[in-house]
């Protein structure tokens, strides 16, 4: 595919950046007219965001996978859409041409509605890294239903809450699926789930582990089964389903402040013009491209850089079903020579891990395919960048530093590969679109630079969050309350002299744990079901690996032991899944509170840092003395 918006030097950034600044709506007309249409727009851009209120394209008719598929039947039919890598080495990697994919994603859809699948219906998907997976969004894009992706280490519990969220009738999801040397139980995982769901019709089932899962008759259908009835009935081509602009495309959930974890709503218009729009800019794609993103689906990245933005730019996607260090920590470079990756897009907690098991994975290994380098989800330290830089890409990779969030749809803040500057440590430039401001802590722009703030968005921006699901007033709170009039992100930064924008991390009560987004609060509560807690604070704290860990302080009724110790873990894991199991436990008899009873979370991230020096002013505490005791006891 020809790019006509593709951006290809420093002095085309400027100008695309100062016309979609000055002019908005012609600069997002001229790059929609790029795509397919049913029905052209009314209004490119309604906006008002103390409501907040968000429409693109209003009045648009479309169907993001006519423009992820048939549109690009005719010219690149037989070009590669998606490689899929096993988990298992010795297996064999799986082709699917655009056609073949198509052919899939229209199987999937009659799958889907002769179950009675409708437009506008939720469908919850839990499966592992298959290609099945990616048709699975496509397949229910295709008819118009919401998809709603629940990452495959999550919970029987994480499910169930979000199946309720989203009222879900229907769930794809597999037998099992494999991960290194671990095999996991999906079905049984969603058997359990479903207990307090009676509410779902239909679980759809695909075989990949070959492990025989409880069906229930009547709800359970074997994915391979389904699709057999449907080429028994003939024709395979589906018409696909004619959505406005501003109908949901999916729900993903993500961790905030509070609680629990809110669903996230795309819609289709601005998110397929956005994720298009920044892959094909950030990564300057060229048409022979293999690009390897090693995010699972189940996250925003794999959302927006697996399947849409990168199927949309007609590109090649290269999808991993494995963990980076099984058989060896050599698998990703395996996996680059052996499809011939051009860009390799992960995050630094997998460089970081790859880093530590030393550079004889390295050894031999042909990189010669690689072009670009891109890191995503915390930021990304200047020693791993470095390596990246150097043992990676030889130096003759750019290395994109993309800062954005599940809200935003896609890439907010990058260089452009090889066309705008980088510098470690900082994500650099907004996109075209974006409108970056910083905050004081009076709520006023930070207008001067070398200056760190709260980061807040000033404009609305095609892929930006429209609501939380089932309630809109979540979203206004999260996001539009902070700074009146802006998107607050609940992120720091700092601009420098250039105007570049490092990201130093949350300012809010959520973690970045490995690049997985969790909220304190939503651990607290976790903790709080294991039996012999009485009350727990949780903080993070730095990781060498992970990036952030967690660190709670546990209040207990009862014996403070290993058997506790290791019950509030597995609690930790049954209520949310592994990725939440804190690092430390602490067990301590008060917690520093003020007189009215709120927890100071500063002292007690000082002390999980191991900063003793600088706790600060202890005497508006309640009680003081336990600040000592918790530092006598820090783990
Ligand atoms: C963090 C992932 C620094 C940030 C796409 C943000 C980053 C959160 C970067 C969103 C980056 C993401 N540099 N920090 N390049 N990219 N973050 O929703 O704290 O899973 O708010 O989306 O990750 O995480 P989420």
């Amino acid at each position: 595919m020809n790019h006509s918006f593709q951006i290809k030097n420093a002095q085309d950034y400027q100008v695309a950046y100062r016309k979609s600044i000055e002019a908005p709506e012609l600069f997002w007309a001229t790059v929609a007219a790029t795509f397919s249409w049913r029905k052209p727009w009314a209004r490119v851009l309604r906006w008002d965001f103390r409501k907040p209120e968000i429409a693109w394209f209003e009045g648009a008719q479309l169907n993001i996978t006519e423009n992820c598929l048939d549109r690009h039947l005719q010219a690149q039919g037989d070009k590669p859409a998606l490689i899929w890598e096993p988990n298992n080495p010795s297996d064999s990697a799986r082709t699917f041409s655009y056609r073949q994919l198509a052919e899939a994603v229209n199987e999937c859809a009659w799958m889907l509605r002769n179950n009675g699948v409708q437009k506008g219906d939720r469908v919850c998907i839990y499966m592992g890294m298959v290609p099945e997976l990616a048709i699975a969004l496509l397949a229910c894009a295709r008819i118009g239903a919401i998809h709603s992706v629940i990452f495959g280490g999550f919970s029987a519990q994480s499910i169930a809450d979000r199946v309720h969220d989203a009222q879900a009738a229907f769930l794809i999801t597999a037998d099992g699926s494999y991960r290194g040397n671990k095999e996991i139980p999906l079905k049984e995982i969603v058997d359990e789930a479903l207990g307090s769901c009676p509410f779902v019709k239909h679980v759809f089932v695909y075989r990949r582990t070959g492990t025989v899962p409880n069906m229930q008759p009547g709800r359970d259908l074997f994915w391979d089964e389904e699709v057999a009835k449907v080429h028994a009935a003939g024709s395979l081509f589906f018409p696909a389903e004619v959505m406005d602009a501003e109908d949901p495309l999916f729900i993903l959930y993500t961790s905030g402040s509070t609680g629990k974890p809110k669903g996230v709503v795309h819609t289709c218009a601005g998110y397929m013009v956005w994720t298009t729009y920044t892959f094909v800019n950030v990564f300057q794609i060229r048409p022979d491209d293999v690009h390897f993103c090693t995010a699972d689906i189940g996250w925003i990245t794999g959302h927006s850089y697996i399947v849409y933005g990168t199927l949309c730019a007609g590109a090649t996607s290269l999808m991993f079903e494995g963990v980076p260090t099984w058989p060896d920590a050599g698998r990703f470079w395996d996996i680059i020579a052996r499809h011939g990756a051009s860009i390799f897009y992960t995050s630094p907690t997998a460089i970081r891990s790859l880093m530590a098991h030393g550079l004889s994975f390295l050894k031999g290994k042909d990189f010669s395919s690689l072009r670009v380098l891109g890191s995503v989800g915390e930021p990304i330290n200047e020693e791993a960048w470095h390596w990246l830089d150097e043992q990676v890409g030889h130096k003759k990779c750019p290395i994109v530093d993309t800062w954005w969030q599940t809200e935003t749809g896609g890439i907010m803040i990058s260089n452009l590969a090889g066309v705008t500057p980088s510098r470690p440590g900082f994500a650099t430039l907004p996109l075209p679109g974006v409108k970056p401001v910083l905050m004081n802590e009076k709520g006023q722009p930070i207008l001067g630079n070398n200056l760190s703030g709260n980061l807040c968005l000033a404009a609305p921006w095609p892929g930006m969050i429209r609501s939380t699901w089932g309630d809109p007033q979540r979203c206004r709170e999260a996001y539009f309350t902070a700074y009146p009039g802006y998107y607050f992100s609940g992120d720091g930064s700092l601009r420098n002299e250039k105007g570049f924008y490092r990201i130093t991390g949350r300012v809010d009560d959520v973690l970045n744990v490995s690049g997985h987004r969790l909220g304190t609060a939503e651990i607290e509560n976790a903790i709080g079901q294991c039996p012999g807690v009485v009350e727990s604070a949780v903080v993070g704290f730095p990781h060498d690996l992970k990036g952030q860990g967690i660190y709670a302080f546990v209040i207990s009724s009862s014996e403070q032991d290993a058997s506790l110790y290791e019950a509030i873990l597995n609690t930790v894991t049954d209520v949310i899944g592994a990725i939440a199991r804190p690092d430390k436990i602490q067990f301590v008899r008060g917690l520093p509170k003020t007189r009215s009873g709120k927890i100071m979370r500063r002292i007690l991230r000082k002390i999980a840092e191991g900063d003793m020096e600088h706790i600060g002013d202890i005497t508006t505490l309640l009680e003081p003395a336990v600040v000592d005791e918790i530092k006598a006891g820090r783990a």
